[in-house]
């Protein structure tokens, strides 16, 4: 039985760190154990404009313990009228690394989201031409369509069309929930690839719904049944390189997620790669764990991988029921659960 891994450093290619105190509490906990992090530009006003970027890559900069290295990636926010040209020069000088799609009102903070696709085409084609990976929010936000069936709906609406007239546009399908998108995956080029979140893995929406409401299991895209869960656990820890990490945390404050109108989003920064081993030990899959955790997300980016190493133990870990954040209260995810796994040192 394996009782320590050392991998390369992780990276996490999908979260949420927020601004101002919020943010200045959040970054801690992801730089403790990533290298480099992929930042989602939902704020209020969304990161729109390389300007924007930058000024918000500087502010991450300062929220970095000192003699912690830790790169934040950032993400252009894409609107109806996001400028072709302003997105290939933040590309070219290192500000973007990737352009984040909402459906319009798909989640938290995408009020201004794309409300056509269609409208989106010369910039998906900018993004072709220049090596830009398009992250996507994969719902659509229809009112017809049933929460739980919005992920598989949005590939037959537009992955598939997104990725037949753009055939060398580098595509991340994030945070996957369903055993549809698992297989969506694995057929498509690879040019194709998907984050998984650790709540992904470890519930189904029984873990949300079942002996009352459980809002610190709310996310988006919600939990779906057992099968899907299943097919996320195979996929994630098969060793493909289509499959890598991204936590999606996204911190919400316990009374606003405790309340009439609860938020989507999970805090999963605190334990994460915890979380994450404790998956791939439990598949008896842990020889797999550093390519999913390190390896697959920068060869995608065309990124290189990082050179310094991260050891984990078995052990028993408690993880507080709530965390202090900025002088108010936060449920982390995992909290007041032990998990098998923690970081040496
Ligand atoms: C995210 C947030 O709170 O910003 N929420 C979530 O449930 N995952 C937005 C998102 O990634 O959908
Ligand atoms: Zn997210």
């Amino acid at each position: 039985m394996t009782d320590t891994l050392t991998i390369r450093r992780p990276d996490d290619w999908h979260l949420h760190f927020r601004d101002g105190d919020i943010m200045r509490g959040v970054v801690p906990y992801t730089a403790r154990q990533f290298a480099r992090a992929i930042v989602m530009p939902n704020l209020t006003p969304p990161v729109t404009t390389a300007a924007l970027a930058a000024e918000y890559r500087d502010r991450i900069n300062e929220a970095v313990p000192q003699g912690v290295k830790f790169t934040p990636l950032m993400t252009c926010y894409l609107t109806d009228t996001t400028d072709p040209d302003d997105l290939a020069r933040g590309f070219a000088d290192g500000v973007f690394t990737a352009a984040k799609l909402y459906p319009a009102n798909a989640t938290t903070n995408s009020a201004h989201g794309v409300s056509d696709v269609a409208k989106l085409y010369p910039v998906l084609k900018q993004m072709e031409t220049d090596g830009i990976v398009l992250c996507i929010h994969g719902e659509v936000t229809d009112h017809d369509i049933d929460v739980f069936d919005r992920e598989a709906e949005f590939i037959e609406r537009y992955m598939r069309s997104i990725v037949r007239d753009f055939p060398q546009l580098k595509i991340i399908f994030e945070h996957i929930t369903t055993a549809d998108a698992v297989k969506f995956v694995e057929q498509s080029s690879p040019n194709i690839a998907a984050t998984i979140t650790p709540q992904h893995l470890h519930i189904n929406r029984n873990a949300m719904l079942v002996g009352g409401i459980q809002p610190h299991n709310y996310c988006l895209p919600v939990a779906k049944r057992e099968l899907h869960r299943l097919a996320l656990r195979k996929a994630a820890t098969s060793g493909s390189p289509k499959f890598f990490l991204g936590t999606d945390s996204a911190p919400h404050l316990r009374g606003d997620k405790e309340n009439d109108c609860g938020c989507a989003g999970i805090f999963g920064a605190p334990y994460a790669l915890e979380s994450y081993c404790t998956v791939f030990d439990e598949e008896d899959a842990l020889e797999h764990f550093e390519a999913f955790a390190s390896l697959n997300g920068p060869a995608f980016y065309g990124l290189p991988a990082n050179e310094e190493t991260i050891t984990l133990d078995r052990a028993e870990v408690a993880v507080p029921e709530e965390l202090d954040l900025a002088g108010q209260t936060i449920v982390p995810w995992h909290g007041g659960q032990t998990i098998g796994w923690r970081i040496a040192g």
